[in-house]
């Protein structure tokens, strides 16, 4: 399947990313809110994020300009009927993931790929809630979605070989660096950095250690482009913990459950760069 338009539907942090990732190249792309004034902040973002490119010198006026045109907005999901492909980035809820899925199924056409943007939530219990959920896939994004190159494919335990292997060549064709994977708890990333952050914020207090000097010790000596408090900073304690939660949820692992130093932080309002305190003052 040829993919050449695209339906976003919900145009938040990761939803206005992924609609720019598409528009960016050259796919004629529709967001879906609900409700025209967060339609427009989601377009006003991707505005935003372009002409800051266009300001650094990484695309022309020109290039913007193209890229904007492509994108158009609807609050209703009857307008995503001729989309080859749906990518879904509402909140994180089976509820209403589900809603949006039966939905989708009904006003798009039969061979139209659908796809969850989901993190913790599995691809195959979305996909139980239509009658063809061969068609049904995750393609997890990273925030920030433009700058970010990967996207994990995600087979659900019915999606098709076809409907994979084209959301994987539509991503290439969109810039990014995709990988496939089954619908397993934490996909790849999460799976691993999770714990992984998890027992870093736990040797700082079992072994002592400030977190600059974790940072220096995980940078120079295990030759990590960031250190891990950096990192939970960059990313949001409150994000990271969720995120934790849930793989602990699903998983029952020890090292997934959310260290008490980072549910003290997310209490006391010290999120990371977003707050600014963290582990790090910004
Ligand atoms: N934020 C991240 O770092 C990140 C990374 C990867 C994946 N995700 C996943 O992406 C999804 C979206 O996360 P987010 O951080 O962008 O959330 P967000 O809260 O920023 O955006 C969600 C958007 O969905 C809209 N929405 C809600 N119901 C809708 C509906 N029925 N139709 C259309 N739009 C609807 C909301 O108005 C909101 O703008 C979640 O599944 C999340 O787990 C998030």
């Amino acid at each position: 399947m040829d993919i050449r338009k695209v339906g976003v539907v919900g145009l938040g942090t990761m939803g206005a990313g992924i609609a720019q990732v598409s528009v960016q190249a050259g796919f004629e792309t529709i967001g879906h809110e609900v409700s025209a004034e967060l339609g427009g902040r989601g377009r006003a973002t991707i505005e935003r994020y372009l002409s800051r490119g266009v300001e650094k010198g990484r695309l022309s006026e020109g290039e913007r300009d193209a890229a904007l045109a492509c994108l158009s907005l609807t609050t209703e999901l009857g307008e995503l009927a001729d989309c080859d492909l749906v990518v879904e980035a509402v909140l994180e809820e089976l509820d209403l993931k589900r809603e949006v899925f039966r939905e989708l199924e009904r006003v798009t056409r039969d061979d139209a790929i659908l796809a969850t943007n989901t993190s913790a939530l599995s691809v195959s219990e979305i996909a139980e809630a239509t009658r063809n959920p061969t068609r049904v896939i995750g393609m997890h994004f990273f925030n920030p979605a433009p700058v970010l190159p990967l996207v994990e494919i995600v087979r659900g335990r019915q999606s098709s070989d076809e409907a994979v292997e084209a959301a994987y060549t539509w991503a290439e064709r969109a810039g990014k660096q995709p990988v496939r994977c089954n619908d397993t708890p934490g996909f790849i990333v999460n799976r691993i950095l999770i714990p992984l952050l998890n027992d870093c914020v736990r040797v700082l207090d079992e072994a002592g250690v400030e977190p600059a000097e974790m940072d220096r010790a995980m940078t120079n000596g295990a030759g990590w482009p960031m250190g891990p408090c950096a990192l939970i900073d960059l990313i949001g304690v409150d994000v990271h913990v969720h995120a934790s939660q849930a793989l602990h949820d699903k998983l029952g692992e020890a090292r997934t459950a959310p260290p008490e130093r980072l549910v003290r932080m997310q209490d006391e309002g010290r999120l990371g760069r977003k707050s600014g305190r963290g582990f790090y003052e910004y």
